[in-house]
């Protein structure tokens, strides 16, 4: 059985909803829990699909992982295993958080390579260099990372380009190393913040959060703690471009207003009008005319890449010529044709999009290709005429907590539905 969504065109949005805790930030904070004996809890987890996939990478290593609502805890008192396998990481790349962790504690990590994923290849090289930079030693034999160390020691490490995957993984390993560990270029993502907090409330020595060079002096042990999780900047975002999509009024909250600035001036450079306290957002766009706006991806605090796909679908949508281009994942253009499918006027050329954008989108089946691509056409579902039904939901499981009810309950009509004479799921499911 294969689900799918029906999203109908429909009157602007309205109303409230709650942001849940970011799954980009439970990730590393899952593995984190790797680095000490006992049960550690981590609050404001959604109930995703990845979620569970790196609970079921930690219950392959020996951990208990309970999630309760949104509580999770994480009992590593009984974990042995140093190694991930294949058929776990191919689900998620974010699976290879556990190569620092197991490095650093037993000295050794066997985790398979998450190789390319639906928008073209993404590497790992960094991650591997930096762990071979403390000293490890790294081996790629039938596809599988195998790392050894005795004690990892302490270096100085410069990113050649900001990655948020190799920040959390060298973070993971230099925290149990010997002597000082200078990261330079790190990547400065909220979600890299919130895992420093867990690591020094661990018992971790992590200096400069929030700047690109961090100094992390070892200790020889960390203990269990309990952590919240940060909002899910990404979910918000979505939601915001689709009120703004819509022409609605919506306001968001339990969310960092802060962690979206590039976005949130963006939108009002369209004509959305936009107020904001400490946790909450709302969006009005019921009596301005929008117009689209050109953007460019880069890491935080730019543009976020993982907004880009669904901004794609808000310039489709509003009259005007505008570029997109992405730095981050030059061939992220996946959900283009499906866009198109659906009337858009959309052309890629080399890392760009060029969009002529029009209000005549119009229903169709489209398939999502990956978790934002997902989004980027059901939120076309909601501007275009008739019905549009999105296939091969099950990446927006991946990283979207009650999509369809969230929407309902801004008023959108949109309906999960199953049926069994659809297509194989072949496409991979590793991206985000
Ligand atoms: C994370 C996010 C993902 C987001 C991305 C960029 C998680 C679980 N995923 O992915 O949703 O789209 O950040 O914001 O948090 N690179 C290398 N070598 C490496 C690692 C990365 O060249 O070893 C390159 C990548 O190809 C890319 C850039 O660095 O061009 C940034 O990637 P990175 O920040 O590492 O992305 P992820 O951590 O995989």
């Amino acid at each position: 059985m294969n689900d799918y969504y029906q999203v109908s065109a429909q009157p602007p949005l309205q109303g409230q909803i709650d942001i849940s805790g970011a799954k980009n930030a439970v990730l590393p904070l899952m593995a984190a829990t790797l680095l000490c004996k006992g049960k550690s809890i981590i609050n404001n987890v959604p109930q995703l699909d990845d979620v569970a996939t790196m609970a079921q990478v930690m219950r392959y290593l020996g951990a208990k992982v309970d999630h309760q609502g949104s509580r999770l805890t994480i009992d590593t008192q009984a974990c042995h295993g140093h190694q991930a396998p294949y058929h776990l990481v191919t689900k998620m790349r974010a699976s290879i958080y556990v190569l620092g962790p197991l490095l650093a504690r037993y000295g050794r990590a066997n985790v398979a390579l998450p190789g390319g994923c639906a928008w073209g290849p993404r590497p790992v090289d960094l991650h591997l260099a930096g762990m071979q930079a403390l000293a490890a030693k790294v081996e790629l034999t039938h596809g599988n990372i195998h790392a050894y160390a005795g004690k990892l020691k302490g270096v100085d490490f410069t990113f050649s380009t900001s990655s948020v995957g190799a920040t959390v993984n060298m973070l993971l390993a230099s925290v149990l190393a010997e002597g000082t560990t200078r990261l330079f270029n790190a990547a400065i993502e909220p979600e890299i913040d919130n895992l420093i907090d867990q690591l020094n409330a661990m018992g971790a020595n992590i200096f400069g959060k929030g700047t690109t060079t961090l100094c992390i002096a070892g200790v020889d042990q960390l203990a269990p703690t309990e952590i919240n999780a940060i909002p899910d900047r990404i979910e918000a975002g979505t939601y915001l471009i689709a009120a703004a999509m819509t022409r609605g009024r919506v306001r968001l909250n339990q969310v960092i207003p802060a962690h979206l600035t590039a976005l949130l001036t963006k939108l009002s450079d369209c004509g959305a009008d936009i107020q904001y306290d400490q946790d909450s957002i709302t969006l009005d766009a019921q009596r301005q005319g929008l117009r689209p706006m050109s953007i460019k991806t880069g890491p935080y605090p730019q543009f976020a890449t993982d907004l880009a796909p669904q901004w794609m679908a808000l310039c489709a949508s509003l009259p005007g010529i505008t570029q997109i281009t992405d730095h981050i994942y030059p061939d992220r253009f996946q959900h283009v044709d499906e866009l198109n499918r659906l009337g858009a006027n959309i052309r890629v050329k080399g890392n760009s999009a060029y969009i002529i954008g029009s209000t005549s989108l119009s229903g169709a089946p489209v398939n999502a290709s990956d978790l934002r691509a997902g989004a980027a056409l059901v939120l076309a579902g909601l501007v275009a005429n008739g019905t549009t039904e999105v296939r091969q939901i099950h990446h927006l499981d991946r990283g979207y907590h009650n999509l369809a009810s969230k929407l309902m309950q801004l008023g959108a009509t949109i309906q999960r539905d199953a049926d069994d004479t659809s297509v194989n799921v072949t496409h991979l499911s590793l991206c985000g």
